[in-house]
């Protein structure tokens, strides 16, 4: 890798902490920084303030340029037109999309100034590498201002099927958005076909073959590049003395019962949260001779909280929570352990270690990447996947218990089978889930995305 790299994503890989700029967790930011302090790379974003942006500094040997964003673009952009119109509506629609002409203004000006700082930080022949649904309409605004860079974008969430990509009134802009870009990548198959498809529809583009678009006489590159983690690290962090020893902490903590269930979320209603903890108390229900036996901890992680269906969403799984320890619990035990905080990546590994089966049930999910860090933390510990078929990682993790996450009663079996399996059929499993997180992490990832965009 020898040309140079601009990242432009929404928020920019550190935050402030009131004191310093601290480097966010999370796969992309591991990923990314070696590539960037390399090449002498950059990274546009936002702050994760509102009002005045800093000025451009240099933060982990790579150069940051903020954009700035005020209180009246945020509501309008990030809590309006990304998280209550394009986020549910390429969620397959689990919460109404809500399209206001009031949203889709700052959507485009806030798009326009990510762009205009990107262009400012680009040398000739260097990549610009757009990442996910803030920024589709960069890729063609980049294009205007600048010819002489290969740009590249980045999907992290499904792309929608086109019954439902249709409804969007500003459809024809978004796909000519994207089809600014050179290479336009998507977690999964069906998201390439989908993209295909609505780029034949509303951009007028034309098949090449199943990976290629012509459009007003460019070439565009799909490509198919599933996110993965740094599976080596959670590896190591797992078999760590200090983790295995929190995990034999935690599985006594949760009263020593004989099979400890896990979830871990962001608090979306993508999550299927809800219909997860009734699939709990259906194997309470049928259980109910050995009260304690099951412990299942569910930690929500609080995410855009001024969003209204997030405000509902978060009373409903409380009340729900409130109901099943209510049904099922006894003085000094509740069978639900809910913990509405994000966990420090050691302690959160914990939880991964003492958990004997993990349930990720998202009702959609581009990738998932909990899946995917729960093998890497079981690869020498028993454990099972139990993992929705709607999940991108259901194309490469084949060996999970794979469930439609609306039907409770089959969740509630499946449940049963993965605290029941014995142990020669969990270990041939996991085995095969841990050669494939191992083989595809995300090293491999940023190897290949790169590969293509530097080919072009
Ligand atoms: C998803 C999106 C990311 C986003 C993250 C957290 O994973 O694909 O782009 O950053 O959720 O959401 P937030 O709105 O807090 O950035």
């Amino acid at each position: 890798m020898t040309r140079r790299i601009v990242v432009i994503a929404n928020r920019l890989p550190a935050s402030w902490d009131g004191e310093q700029w601290v480097t966010s967790p999370g796969g992309l930011v591991r990923a990314l920084e070696p590539v960037l302090q390399r090449t002498g790379g950059s990274w546009v974003g936002w702050s994760g303030t509102a009002g005045d942006a800093p000025d451009p500094f240099e933060h982990d040997g790579i150069a940051l340029r903020p954009v700035r964003l005020s209180a009246d673009e945020l509501d309008g952009f990030y809590y309006g037109f990304c998280n209550s119109a394009i986020w549910p509506l390429y969620h397959d629609a689990i919460v109404a999309p809500e399209f206001h002409r009031h949203h889709w203004q700052p959507y485009r000006s806030v798009n326009e100034r990510y762009a205009r700082v990107a262009a400012e930080a680009l040398q000739p022949s260097d990549i610009a590498w757009v990442q996910d649904y803030q920024l589709q309409l960069v890729p063609g605004m980049l294009r205007a201002f600048r010819t002489d860079v290969t740009i590249g974008f980045y999907l992290h969430i499904p792309f929608p099927p086109i019954e439902l990509f249709s409804r969007l009134p500003w459809r024809r802009q978004i796909i000519e958005g994207l089809l600014g870009a050179d290479v336009l990548a998507f977690q999964t198959r069906a998201s390439v076909q989908n993209f295909a498809r609505a780029a034949r529809r509303y951009g007028h583009a034309e098949s090449v073959g199943r990976r290629e678009l012509n459009w007003r006489g460019r070439s565009i590159k799909l490509q198919r590049a599933p996110i993965a983690i740094d599976t080596a690290h959670f590896e190591t962090v797992a078999s760590s003395e200090p983790v295995q020893r929190r995990a034999a902490e935690l599985r006594h903590e949760l009263g020593d019962a004989e099979r400890i269930i896990l979830g871990v979320d962001r608090l979306d209603y993508t999550k299927g949260i809800d219909l997860r903890l009734k699939a709990f108390a259906g194997l309470l229900e049928t259980n109910r001779n050995e009260p304690r036996r099951y412990a299942f901890v569910q930690v929500a992680v609080p995410s855009r909280e001024d969003v209204p269906a997030y405000q509902v969403l978060r009373s409903d799984i409380e009340q729900l929570v409130g109901r099943v320890n209510g049904d099922y619990g006894q003085p000094g035990w509740s069978p639900v352990s809910y913990l509405y905080r994000s966990l420090d990546l050691e302690e959160l590994i914990s939880y991964y270690v003492a958990a004997d089966v993990m349930l990720v049930t998202p009702l959609r999910d581009g990738m998932n990447l909990v899946a995917k860090e729960y093998v890497a933390c079981h690869r020498d510990q028993p454990g099972v996947l139990v993992l929705s078929e709607f999940a991108g990682a259901a194309e490469q993790l084949k060996s999970a218990l794979l469930v439609n996450p609306y039907d409770v009663d089959a969740v509630t079996e499946t449940l049963r089978v993965a605290t029941r399996m014995d142990s020669a059929e969990a270990r041939t499993r996991m085995q095969r889930l841990s050669r494939t997180v191992r083989k595809e992490d995300v090293f491999e990832w940023a190897r290949d995305c790169l590969a293509m965009l530097e080919a072009f």
